[in-house]
């Protein structure tokens, strides 16, 4: 059995100040709530305070956005990820369609931040999702894999272990329009058959892979009843406290 995984990507979102009164209330609403792991990653200047209000917390995790590659050195605007484990960050998003589209990060680059960050003790969230061209065109499931092979290459099975993925169509981001739980579920179960193929049914078997794109109140409850759904990352309704709550309600023994 996966334990469901709810993560709030907060983006550009979100200063120190409003983080406070956020997490008050977020936590009054999720204090009942048992059986599902539940991680946020706000923005890097936010992590200091938001570690700080969470204390250790077994309930929430705190997650970065984004990481370099690299241990420390001369990369102007960088972050490394033994910054973000003095702060006990556990895990981080690694290869968002922002980061890939936006930024230019090719699979190999994603690659190698896994790598690192596997190497440092964080747990990587790692990215995937065609475009709304790649879905028209049919494309969708060689884009997933080619996008899981080289993100995910040279990755030993008990690495798979600690990582988790997201499947997030690109054309569902923002836009309103989550993908029905049915195309959701065909896309994890062909997530899965790939990861098979890289390591073995079993590890496979054992990892959680995440929906994201316009996950809200209203349908998270159908996308994460789906066997292969188990857990969301969630962006837009993760910036309001009691919607984020309601969505990690959703997750109870689904
Ligand atoms: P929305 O939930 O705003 O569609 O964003 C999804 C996302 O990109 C989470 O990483």
């Amino acid at each position: 059995m996966r334990k469901k995984i709810i993560a709030a990507n907060w983006k550009m979102n979100m200063t120190v100040a409003e983080t406070e009164g956020y997490l008050e209330n977020f936590r009054t609403h999720v204090e009942p709530v048992n059986g599902v792991e539940i991680v946020i990653a706000p923005p890097f200047t936010a992590i200091a305070k938001l570690s700080e209000l969470l204390g250790g917390s077994q309930k929430i995790s705190l997650g970065a956005q984004n990481m370099s590659s690299e241990m420390s050195g001369a990369f102007t605007g960088e972050i490394s990820p033994t910054m973000l484990r003095e702060l006990f960050v556990r895990f981080v998003i690694l290869g968002h369609s922002e980061r890939r589209l936006i930024f230019g990060e090719t699979d190999e680059v994603v690659n190698k931040k896994v790598h690192t960050a596997l190497a440092c003790g964080l747990r990587p969230i790692v990215c995937v999702g065609e475009t709304l061209e790649e879905r028209d065109g049919g494309r969708e499931k060689e884009v997933l894999e080619t996008q899981l092979r080289g993100s995910l290459a040279g990755v030993t099975p008990e690495q798979m272990l600690g990582i988790v993925i997201a499947y997030e169509p690109v054309w569902a981001i923002g836009t309103g329009r989550n993908a029905t739980p049915e195309q959701a579920q065909d896309a994890h179960a062909h997530v899965r058959a790939v990861l098979a193929s890289l390591t073995d049914e079993a590890t496979a078997a054992k990892v959680r892979i995440q929906y994201g794109g316009s996950v809200k109140p209203a349908n998270a409850a159908t996308l994460l009843s789906q066997p292969d759904i188990d857990g969301a990352l969630v962006g837009g309704a993760s910036l309001e406290p009691i919607a984020f709550s309601e969505i990690v309600k959703a997750a109870v023994s689904k």
